[in-house]
């Protein structure tokens, strides 16, 4: 994995096929280290496909997004520390006393996964912010950003965000805070926006302050993923 040793991409593998993803991983074998697996991946492969991948020395990022009652998400927590996963989501509404459970399951643990928190889902558009806050609400970027800062307080490693946010929270929050970015589009991808309204492109949601950039149809909808891999690492090689 030299080749790849420290890359920002992680590919997200949201095949509802268990069998595909695994020929998805082969075919970018050695040109990609760390994959995400989502609740659709989760619910039909299970954990078997996380050890599985894990097994083969990659980095897994868990995308569960855990919002529940402190005891539940530390539980589950500590069952994914247990599977080795490297990263994993949870959501900044759950709220202090539920990031901290996280936290302190996370620390218990013998390898420690990072804790990314989801602020407002990307897919929730102003006006279902508003009615799911209620009246008087913060505008949604404000929100986010309250969000992102009682994650952090709580002890997360970092956020889950659009590049658009994503430069309003390394101002807000500083270099430390991780800052996971989805809705990545190469400019030369063929795909469209497929459901995703805030892309970018990989160079620019790493000058807007991304760690990680998840890039799925780019690649894995391609009839030759390792190229594709290989273009992005090639546009946002330091
Ligand atoms: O659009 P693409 O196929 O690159 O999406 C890759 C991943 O990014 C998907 O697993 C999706 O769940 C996630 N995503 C997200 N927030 C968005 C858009 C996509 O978390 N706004």
């Amino acid at each position: 994995m030299d080749g790849v040793a420290g890359s920002r991409l992680i590919v997200a593998l949201d095949h509802p096929d268990p069998a595909a993803a695994r020929r998805c991983v082969e075919a970018l074998a050695g040109a990609v280290e760390r994959f995400k697996v989502g609740s659709v991946l989760f619910t039909r492969g299970g954990p078997d496909l996380v050890r599985d991948l894990i097994s083969e020395r990659l980095a897994v990022f868990l995308d569960l997004k855990f919002h529940d009652t402190p005891a539940t998400v530390a539980g589950a927590v500590a069952a994914a520390a247990d599977l080795g996963v490297d990263l994993l989501t949870l959501h900044a509404a759950g709220g202090p006393a539920m990031m901290e459970a996280a936290r302190n399951a996370a620390d218990r643990s013998e390898r420690p996964p990072r804790l990314v928190a989801v602020t407002v889902l990307t897919s929730l558009r102003p006006e279902d912010h508003a009615r799911v806050v209620g009246p008087g609400a913060r505008r949604l970027d404000e929100a986010v950003e309250a969000l992102a800062r009682m994650a952090v307080d709580a002890g997360m490693d970092g956020l889950v965000s659009s590049a658009l946010e994503a430069a309003r929270l390394r101002q807000a929050l500083g270099s430390t805070p991780l800052l996971v970015v989805p809705g990545i589009r190469p400019a030369w991808s063929a795909s469209d926006h497929g459901g995703q309204a805030r892309t970018a492109t990989p160079a620019e949601a790493l000058r807007a302050g991304a760690t990680y950039l998840v890039v799925g149809r780019a690649v894995t909808g391609t009839a030759d993923p390792s190229a594709a891999v290989a273009r992005i690492e090639a546009e946002i090689a330091p």
